[in-house]
């Protein structure tokens, strides 16, 4: 007599071709040089609004061995804390190593994600304050993709203000979407509380393409426009905390303008008025 498998018996699972893989559920691009992409979540891992990981590829073979290695770089969370999958928001780097590559992925394509998150743009590295700012260039808007979709965000501020710099318009179509998109989240305004999304201030501007706002965001402020724009004071260490994640030239000069407001740089160990972190190393 034949043996029959039983109905009941479960497929075998398909093994992960890649160590700490993860399977890609979404990706968008936005630009020639910018994309976004979602991907599972390991189920062991936890980490605060605004932390990084290490995630990647396989590298090429080598030409003797044939052997691979991971191909890992530092990419922040876009997605919030409790969100039951990963998102991440990149750069095409033509000639990079691993965006080169991890450009073409597709639904269904595995990732590596190192469950270690790490980061300084953390709630838990900031005093107390009334007004919450986010700065960012370009991809450095991911860290705050993840934290303006965290609830504490708005449990802790009575507002929240976020400058975008970008050279062209249409690398701020993602972080102009996340926003609007927060305006329709009905989880988000159960969660927080219905319109919480009022409390957010978004300023964007282009620094190399036409749009109704020109400029860098520190020029901005030395001139006074900015804040009159946003109608509030500049920054001082009573109120005022923030974020900031940009390239390194922008992270400095924001560092000493903020130093000349009084503000002193904190950490998960101290926490004090803002937080910096690089969006890449350069
Ligand atoms: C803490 C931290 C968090 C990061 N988070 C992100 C993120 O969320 N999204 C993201 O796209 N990248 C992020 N990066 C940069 C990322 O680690 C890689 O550098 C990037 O993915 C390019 O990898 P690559 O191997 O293709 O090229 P690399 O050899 O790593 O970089 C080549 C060159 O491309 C430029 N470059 C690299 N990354 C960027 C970028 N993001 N924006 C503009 N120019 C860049 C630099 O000039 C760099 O020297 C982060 C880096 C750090 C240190
Ligand atoms: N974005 C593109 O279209 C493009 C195209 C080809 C290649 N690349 C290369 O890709 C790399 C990264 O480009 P990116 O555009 O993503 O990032 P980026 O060069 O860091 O510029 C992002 C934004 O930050 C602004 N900025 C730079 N330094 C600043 C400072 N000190 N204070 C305030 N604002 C500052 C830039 O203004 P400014 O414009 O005034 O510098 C720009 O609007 C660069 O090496 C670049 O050569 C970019």
């Amino acid at each position: 007599m034949t043996e029959m498998t039983p109905v009941t018996q479960e497929k075998t699972k398909a093994v992960p071709a890649l160590p700490d893989a993860q399977t890609v559920t979404d990706v968008k691009h936005y630009t020639d040089r910018l994309f976004s992409f979602r991907c599972t979540r390991p189920a062991s891992l936890r980490f605060r609004s605004g932390e990084f990981v290490m995630i990647g590829l396989m590298g090429d073979p080598h030409p003797e061995t044939g052997k691979q290695k991971p191909l890992l770089r530092a990419y922040s969370i876009a997605s919030p804390s409790w969100d039951e999958e990963m998102e991440f928001y990149s750069i095409k780097v033509p000639d990079g190593p691993l965006t080169s590559k991890l450009q073409h992925i597709k639904v269904g394509d595995e990732v590596i994600l190192r469950p270690k998150p790490v980061g300084t743009l953390v709630h838990d590295a900031l005093l107390p304050g009334q007004r919450l700012w986010f700065f960012a260039t370009g991809t450095g808007f991911a860290p705050f993709a993840s934290l303006l979709r965290e609830p504490q965000t708005y449990e802790d501020y009575d507002e929240v203000i976020i400058t975008h710099t970008c050279r062209e318009v249409g690398e701020l179509t993602y972080g102009r979407d996340l926003i609007e998109s927060l305006k329709q989240d009905e989880l988000l305004n159960d969660v927080i509380g219905d319109g919480f999304w009022k409390k957010i201030k978004y300023y964007p501007t282009t620094t190399r393409e036409e749009s109704p706002k020109m400029g860098r965001i520190t020029d901005l402020m030395k001139s006074g426009e900015a804040f009159a724009d946003l109608g509030v004071e500049p920054l001082n260490a009573e109120t005022d905390r923030a974020m900031i994640c940009g390239n390194l030239a922008f992270n400095l000069e924001l560092k000493e303008m903020f130093e000349g407001y009084g503000l002193e740089e904190g950490a998960n160990s101290k926490p004090a008025h803002y937080v910096v972190e690089k969006a890449f190393l350069d």
